[in-house]
């Protein structure tokens, strides 16, 4: 860390002393425990913010509770890549309004990529006045100080700024799993996919130094960790921002020879830049799970390039091909993006047949949306949302053919299964998760929970299995 980020992490310790002393003077004053609540819109990258974002505000004295929003405290940690993750925000903004009505106590907080945007911001400044303190990606690591002064009584607390140098290491974090942890190694992105508000509101590219990845993943692994996902919107060009550093299979070789580390993921891989070395480390190194997130977007060279993804089809295809063929029993997933402005049916014919070429054992399908302040926003060529939705069922139909018969191809077959939590709807079962990110639920004690054991999978019912404990 350099001198600067230490500085300002212990400013921020000091300030998170100072909000716990605010705190109980708040809860004298109110005759009650004070209870806050994390709610989280977008990626695994943002879901690892709300863990550091939850863990200041227990480290503060307040109490969490999951997934409701009945507390007084409320942070809502957004997302803006596309515009229904916007609406939903609106929608709960709406509700807490009536709750901030019986509770004068409830402070409503709202951080993350969507303030990041000038349009929205403007939006949540104008028609959700009531919400008492807004701030965005870059300054996530100065909320103790927001906090701070929100518990002093301070109201319309407005922090954005558009770039940050720090990168702020060893605030608290309070993970939702004992078991397993993300773990951000680069933040931001330079890739300026034409559609794309990430690089907006992220800010470019910064790598973190590998010594505070692993001396994170070491203390990670000794607080009972086996499961660690490295995060990055382009984990392949993990380094590049910084002189000297390691390459993005040497820091994987070097997570796996932790102690206690049992299975590693990262996400996500840019086909642009997926190495040959990484397909080795891959294959060589049986703690990197197989798993391997590749999105695609769209499999039409023109749109491709309109994209400025930078591969074509033909690229892609042997990419994907060429690793199955060196990892037979990878599953591969990606992202698909329909109705990109200018998209044609025969464009969309190219996707599909991308698809039943590489079989993704799964596949997140999206409907283009437009951004604001992005290249594709301000084209002409817009494509109508009627033609959109029948490109989009077509691509849908085929992703899930491909997805259920591939996921036929581990039926009978004993894998190591990661148990992560009961069964809500079967009782008596837990669910695990396998080393290619399958799901498979069998009946356990609940005990399990946390541990690697061999699960023999029975029944395939689309994108998960049943199976049983092999003892
Ligand atoms: N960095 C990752 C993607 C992060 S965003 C990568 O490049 O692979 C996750 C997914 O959201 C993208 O893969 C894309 O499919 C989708 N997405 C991004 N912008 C979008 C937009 N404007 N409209 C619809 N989907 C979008
Ligand atoms: Fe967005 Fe492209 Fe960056 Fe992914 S690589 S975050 S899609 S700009
Ligand atoms: Fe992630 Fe959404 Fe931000 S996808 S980076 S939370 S815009």
């Amino acid at each position: 860390m350099k001198e600067s980020d230490i500085l300002a992490k212990n400013d921020q310790m000091n300030y998170i002393k100072r909000s716990s002393e605010l705190l109980k003077n708040n809860e004298e004053r109110s005759g009650k425990k004070l209870t806050a609540s994390v709610i989280t819109f977008g990626c695994q990258m943002n879901a690892r913010d709300s863990e550091k974002l939850a863990g200041i505000l227990v480290s503060a004295g307040f109490e969490l509770l999951e997934d409701t929003e009945d507390a007084d405290f409320v942070l809502y940690n957004t997302c803006t890549v596309r515009d229904n993750a916007n609406q939903k925000l609106y929608g709960h903004l709406g509700e807490a309004l009536s709750r901030k009505k019986k509770n004068p106590d409830m402070m409503v907080a709202v951080c993350g990529c969507l303030p990041q945007e000038p349009s929205a911001l403007e939006k949540l400044k104008k028609s959700y006045s009531f919400v008492d303190l807004i701030f965005g990606t870059h300054n996530l690591y100065a909320f103790p100080e927001y906090l701070c002064r929100l518990l002093a009584g301070e109201r319309h607390i407005f922090e954005i700024v558009d770039h940050t140098d720090n990168i702020v290491e060893d605030l608290p974090v309070l993970r939702k799993y004992p078991f397993k942890s993300g773990v951000n190694i680069m933040f931001g992105c330079n890739n300026f996919c034409t559609y794309c508000i990430v690089p907006h509101v992220r800010g470019r590219e910064r790598s973190r130094d590998s010594s505070d990845i692993l001396e994170e993943i070491k203390k990670l692994s000794a607080s009972g960790v086996k499961e660690v996902m490295l995060l990055g919107q382009n984990v392949n060009s993990y380094g590049n921002s910084l002189s000297g550093e390691i390459s993005f299979p040497e820091l994987l070789k070097r997570v796996c020879d932790i102690d206690g580390i049992q299975r590693v993921r990262f996400m996500t891989s840019h086909p642009k830049d997926l190495s040959e070395d990484l397909i080795r480390t891959i294959k060589n190194n049986d703690k990197i799970c197989r798993h391997l997130h590749l999105p695609l977007q769209s499999g039409s060279t023109k749109v491709l390039k309109e994209m400025n993804r930078r591969y074509t089809k033909e690229q892609y295809v042997d990419l994907a091909l060429h690793i199955k063929d060196e990892i037979p029993e990878i599953a591969l997933t990606t992202d698909i993006m329909v109705g990109f402005p200018g998209e044609t049916a025969g464009d969309v014919d190219d996707t599909i047949d991308v698809i039943e070429t590489v079989k993704y054992d799964n596949a997140f399908t999206f409907i283009y949306s437009k951004r604001m302040g992005t290249p594709a926003a301000v084209r002409e060529d817009q494509v109508p949302p009627d033609l959109v939705k029948i490109s989009f069922d077509r691509v849908l139909k085929c992703v899930q053919e491909t997805a259920k018969e591939q996921s036929l191809r581990w039926q009978g077959q004993i894998l190591d299964a990661l148990v992560e939590e009961e069964n809500d709807s079967l009782e008596g079962y837990v669910t695990g998760r396998l080393s290619n990110n399958m799901i498979v639920h069998f009946p356990a004690s609940s005990s399990l929970i946390g541990n690697i054991v061999p699960v023999r999978l029975e029944e395939c019912r689309g994108f998960y299995y049943m199976g049983s404990e092999v003892k």
